[in-house]
């Protein structure tokens, strides 16, 4: 099983934390199953980008994203070139190093405020 080592996030993950994921999984699902709250808006379905995620370490054994999640991920706060939606990125069989950005864009949220 892949161990995924998650860089302390203010409120969702304050010390960093390294959890498990199984092969197949997405890192949002990991995330979740670990209890680190990642937000994830449209639930999974790729019309978001509250999940956002940095990957620090790994980042090449991931699948490329698909042209959907590259426009998602083109709204997403705080892009990088390693970016990626959490919900989009399965695991493989390679350990993984990501970071949960400061802030994320939830256009839902930002339109009832
Ligand atoms: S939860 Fe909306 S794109 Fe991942």
């Amino acid at each position: 099983m892949p161990n995924i080592t998650v860089l302390p996030h203010a409120e969702l993950c304050p010390e960093g934390a390294v959890i498990k994921a199984r092969k197949g999984q997405t890192l949002c699902e990991a995330l979740l199953a670990a209890h680190i709250e990642i937000e994830h808006a449209c639930e999974h379905a790729c019309a978001c980008s509250t999940c956002h995620v940095i990957v620090r370490e790994g980042f090449a054994t991931l699948d490329e994203p698909d042209e959907a999640e590259e426009d998602m991920l083109d709204r997403a706060w705080g892009l990088e070139p390693c970016s990626r939606l959490a919900c989009q990125a399965f695991v493989k069989g390679a350990d993984l190093t990501i970071e949960i950005p400061r802030y994320s864009r939830n256009l839902a949220k930002e339109r009832k405020a």
